[in-house]
């Protein structure tokens, strides 16, 4: 497994397996990884005979208040995980590399990363829009893989690369769960055990909700009113509970087609997202 640094040898690298035939699959990421992101790396080998994990925490898309310094690393470990997988690079570039000071040119997505966590975190898709067009540069993938914990980062992508032609196919695992129910993600780890426990109110008022659902509630704001008092009572404070359109993201009265329930609430000082589709 080739562990490469700079966007340049990136692009030579990935130049070369694309002129032998190559096909070549992407899982964006910013390390610490767990199974969510090695059941995303499956799926790329689904897809493509190279795949390319990359390793980049990317500071654009955290706010001055938010844990850019504490985000959890594991280097040594994500390599080990990688080999494991049979990935065939790591691209995991420093920040200098990625962003060398004079940089002044954003991608930004104004529709879809208004809502939802875009609320709350008004500048956090700019730097997710502009690190991953960035990393499709340097990785020239044919194929790029995103878990849908992040529901709504991934709409903004695959508009992103709708609207901007970028010959890539955006493809979505589902979200990964610990066998509790607790949806995967780097940022449990700063969750002590009872933060830990309590959290674990989120996937369970989602599951409440699909069977309201299923007995037949539509009402949006009844479900929403549920999930909401679930994760307070647990001492969850709730960011949203949001029913959406599952393409448009606007959010839904009624349930009457595809929908999507978002949630994303603090426990302690750890945000945690979660969504089901219904
Ligand atoms: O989902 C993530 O880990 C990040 O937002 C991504 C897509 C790697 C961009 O930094």
């Amino acid at each position: 497994m080739k562990i490469i640094r700079k966007i340049r040898e990136m692009q030579a690298e990935a130049e070369k397996i694309r002129i032998n035939g190559g096909k070549i699959a992407v899982v964006p990421t910013m390390g610490f990884l767990h199974e969510g992101h090695m059941s995303l790396v499956d799926i790329a080998k689904k897809h493509a005979d190279h795949v390319i994990v990359t390793i980049f925490v990317n500071p654009t898309q955290f706010a001055p208040t938010e844990d850019l310094d504490k985000y959890p690393k594991d280097f040594k470990r994500d390599c080990e995980l990688c080999e494991s997988r049979k990935v065939d690079a790591i691209f995991n570039p420093d920040c200098k590399e990625m962003y060398p000071g004079d940089s002044s040119v954003w991608v930004v997505e104004e529709r879809l990363s208004k809502g939802l966590c875009g609320r709350t975190r008004p500048t956090h898709f700019r730097g997710v829009t502009t690190v991953v067009a960035k990393l499709f540069n340097a990785t020239l993938p044919h194929f790029a893989i995103f878990g849908e914990k992040d529901y709504q980062q991934a709409a903004i992508i695959r508009k992103m690369v709708r609207d901007l032609d970028f010959p890539v196919k955006i493809i979505t695992g589902p979200v990964v769960r610990e066998s509790d129910g607790l949806a995967m993600s780097s940022r449990n780890k700063y969750l002590s055990p009872d933060e830990r426990e309590k959290a674990l109110s989120i996937s369970k008022a989602l599951q409440e909700a699909r069977q309201k659902i299923l007995r037949g509630e539509r009402t949006a704001g009844k479900i929403i009113g549920g999930i909401n008092l679930r994760i307070s009572q647990n001492g969850g404070r709730v960011d949203y509970v949001e029913i959406i359109d599952s393409e448009t993201l606007e959010p839904l009265k009624k349930i009457d087609g595809k929908a999507v329930i978002a949630v994303a609430a603090f426990f302690g000082t750890t945000r945690l997202i979660d969504n089901i589709s219904v």
